[in-house]
């Protein structure tokens, strides 16, 4: 610790402290940069050199501790003094209890001035000697080895391990077994997804089945600007993998003037302007439903991706990393949309496109 001034010049040297000079700074070379470069010159406080400077420190301590006592009297005397029920008004509180504010005051003054009595107590007038506390060696001492070696042997031998072999031989077998009790338990995360999560219920002359009206949608049902959602023919709310299946093959169906698509791949994958999208948005997988006709801009609740249902989706904004899947559609000698095969990349977040 060093003081704002310096040591009183009319101190002899004598009544120095012994300065403590840079030790390790000795050993450290001019030529090497990493060198431990000591403790700097000790500087003594005012206190250390000066013995009124020390006594005047030890009044400002014990006047503060004073204060501390004072404030726990007023914080005794509030209890009494003032009713529980009596309010007054303080700026900028407002309308408060008298004995809270009191009581609150006083014994934060009290607790205050302890500590500041004690941290002024410490910086002025306990020792002020500078401590070097080298770390010790972090392995262990030859003997301690050659303990802990000599009382594993001794362990090894009371135990009879090498001499009960039959005990020594199933109690290996029955360690190196209990781990496969974990192994077993994988079972129940499920069977392997193999290829599915790769595959949607799409097919090749799957009929595009209206949603709401479970009806095979017709290029006629459909009028431009309008937004149509639909699954494949054969995919029945009740059965046992609706959900599964849906959540791969959601479509999207909207209707645009054929010379409003600017993707040469997405115009010859629709009919007569009429696309159909993965519903799935590829961020993390909710389902895109807002659809601005007017810009032909489809909007992802969940995190704001916005595709351009013009341009192939492609993201226009957002945290999705890449454009909805078209469905290549088109109609079959009966006027009925049909898929003309799966999604040709995988629908959804950028987990499918990992494995
Ligand atoms: S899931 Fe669509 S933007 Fe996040």
């Amino acid at each position: 610790m060093s003081s704002e001034t310096g040591p009183d010049e009319n101190v002899s040297d004598e009544n120095l402290p012994k300065e403590q000079g840079p030790a390790h700074g000795e050993v450290a070379r001019k030529d090497d940069p990493f060198a431990d470069p000591g403790l700097p010159p000790h500087e003594h406080r005012i206190q250390d050199v000066d013995e009124q400077a020390a006594k005047r420190s030890e009044r400002t301590v014990a006047f503060i501790f004073t204060l501390s006592m004072l404030a726990t009297i007023g914080f005794i005397a509030s209890f009494v003094a003032f009713p529980i029920d009596k309010i007054i008004y303080v700026w900028p509180l407002g309308h408060i209890g008298a004995l809270n504010l009191a009581l609150g005051l006083t014994l934060g003054v009290a607790l205050f001035c302890i500590g500041a009595g004690a941290v002024h107590w410490a910086r002025t007038l306990m020792s002020d000697e500078e401590m070097v506390d080298e770390r010790h060696a972090i392995t262990a001492e030859p003997e301690v080895r050659e303990k802990v070696i000599s009382d594993f042997k001794q362990g090894a031998k009371e135990s009879a391990l090498g001499r009960r072999k039959l005990i020594r031989n199933t109690m290996f077998g029955a360690v190196a077994l209990v781990p496969l009790s974990g192994v077993v338990l994988l079972r129940d995360l499920g069977p392997l997804p193999e290829d599915k999560l790769r595959h949607t219920a799409w097919k090749k002359g799957k009929l595009l089945v209206n949603e709401n009206t479970n009806q095979p949608l017709r290029p006629e049902d459909i009028a431009v600007g309008s937004l149509t959602f639909a699954r494949p023919e054969g995919l029945e709310h009740h059965d046992e993998d609706f959900q599964t299946e849906i959540a791969k093959a959601a479509l999207m169906i909207v209707r645009l003037e054929p010379g409003d698509i600017k993707d040469k791949r997405e115009l010859d994958w629709s009919h007569e302007g009429i696309v159909a999208f993965s519903k799935i948005c590829t961020h993390v997988g909710c389902p895109v439903s807002l659809y601005e006709q007017q810009t032909h801009h489809v909007l992802c609740p969940c995190h704001q991706s916005t595709f351009d249902l013009a341009d192939g989706a492609r993201v226009l904004f957002g945290p999705a990393g890449h454009p909805l899947p078209q469905l290549n559609i088109s109609v079959n000698k009966d006027g009925y949309l049909e898929a003309q095969g799966d999604f040709d990349e995988p629908v959804g977040p950028a987990f499918w496109e990992r494995g």
